[in-house]
């Protein structure tokens, strides 16, 4: 029942959980929510009459509740707080460690007969892809439904976009549908970072040109984390198109952070100029570079991003710089190999080893990849959660 009081009437519903209030001066019910251990949310109903008020406390009380005690837990040591994750620089040791320890329990959840929770219900994510994919494409997808959130792939060829509408337009109007992550992989460089700067909804950069792709150095160094346990110690190399690679770089930011130690090999020239700012022992020979390796990234070589006038021949970069058995020996006994994919085979691997899952991570990098997925969209969703105030 209200109680008038000479300023102000109020009214308590749901065992006194949800007050609803009005002051004297004031057109609209004002609503308190106080759940047990949580803080009290306060905000106007945006309603005059008592009726209406009362059937939108109820909604968002249940809304909290569910929030609160089903759907999204609240992890006390959640210290990545950003609502995207666009760079790898935005990322610090602590917070990478969160992600993958974040990441561990969807492992053994995909290994699981049923693959299905109900922790991202009712939410909306968008894969925007502007440039060719079929795994990161798929691992965003399996991500986002295994965890019951509604996935819209954008047949991104048949968008407005060829009818001249600017990428930002596109953007605003898909913001407009109110979607909860926007996962976005274009050739453009720092368009994530851009786009995440005017929309609403979070932003994963799931690779912008040659500069980032930061889940994917994070399911790598979920990977390397399942094999060694730390990095400390490690000795990593990355060996290939350095250049035109934006796995490269976001798992050298990535990796070095977390404590390992990366050898960069490559041609000269798909050494980028700005390499020497980067935590790397630079080699352009692979005997030298993978001495005392425990891991051997090996990378495609990024032909939409090269003139074809200067492309290699292929036959001659396997000798020098394609990982076989041969070249394997070079580094530690029982070094795994490792590729982002797609390969080529007989390119920058031989096929033999590619496949030899007693020294090829190829396969687990994979499925490591929808863990982390399901783990970024998890935590950058809550994280969006705990800034609204409804
Ligand atoms: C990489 C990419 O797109 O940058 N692939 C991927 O995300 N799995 C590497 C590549 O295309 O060579």
């Amino acid at each position: 029942m209200s109680t008038i009081l000479t300023h102000m009437s109020f009214k308590f519903l749901k065992s006194n959980q949800i007050k609803l209030y009005k002051r004297e001066n004031s057109k609209y019910w004002q609503m308190k929510i106080k759940l047990p251990k949580q803080q009290a949310v306060r905000s106007s109903t945006g309603f005059k009459t008592l009726k209406d008020a009362e059937q939108i406390a109820i909604k968002n009380y249940s809304f909290l509740k569910k929030k609160n005690n089903i759907v999204i837990r609240r992890n006390p040591n959640n210290i990545y707080k950003k609502i995207h994750l666009v760079e790898s620089a935005d990322l610090n040791k602590k917070d990478i460690e969160f992600i993958l320890d974040e990441a561990k329990k969807f492992i053994s959840f995909n290994k699981k007969k049923i693959k299905k929770n109900n922790l991202l219900e009712g939410r909306t994510v968008f894969n925007l892809f502007f440039e060719d994919s079929t795994r990161t494409r798929t691992s965003f997808e399996v991500a986002a439904k295994r965890l019951s959130a509604d996935l819209i792939n954008v047949a991104v060829k048949d968008s407005s976009i060829n009818k001249g509408e600017t990428l930002l337009d596109t953007m605003t109007t898909i913001n407009s549908m109110n979607p909860d992550v926007l996962v976005i992989r274009h050739p453009e460089e720092g368009i994530s970072k851009r786009i995440s700067e005017s929309v609403d909804a979070c932003v994963i950069n799931a690779g912008d040109g040659s500069h980032e792709h930061p889940t994917q150095a994070l399911l790598d160094a979920l990977t390397i984390k399942n094999k060694f346990k730390k990095f400390t110690k490690l000795q990593i190399a990355i060996c290939g198109d350095i250049l035109h690679s934006r796995v490269a770089r976001s798992n050298i930011i990535i990796l070095s952070k977390l404590g390992a130690k990366i050898n960069v090999i490559a041609p000269k020239e798909w050494l980028p100029k700005n390499i020497n700012t980067l935590p790397v022992t630079l080699y352009t020979d692979m005997k030298k570079g993978l001495n005392n390796c425990d891991v051997v990234m090996m990378l495609r070589i990024q032909k939409e991003r090269i003139n074809k006038k200067i492309m290699p021949n292929q036959k001659k970069y396997f000798t020098k710089y394609g990982l076989d058995y041969k070249k394997l020996e070079y580094a530690n006994k029982n070094a795994f190999v490792m590729h982002p994919g797609p390969m080529n085979r007989g390119v920058e691997i031989d096929s033999k080893l590619a496949d030899d899952v007693t020294r090829s991570l190829i396969q687990e990098q994979v499925a490591m990849g929808v863990a982390i997925r399901m783990a970024c969209l998890e935590i950058l969703i809550k994280n969006k959660d705990d800034t609204l105030k409804f």
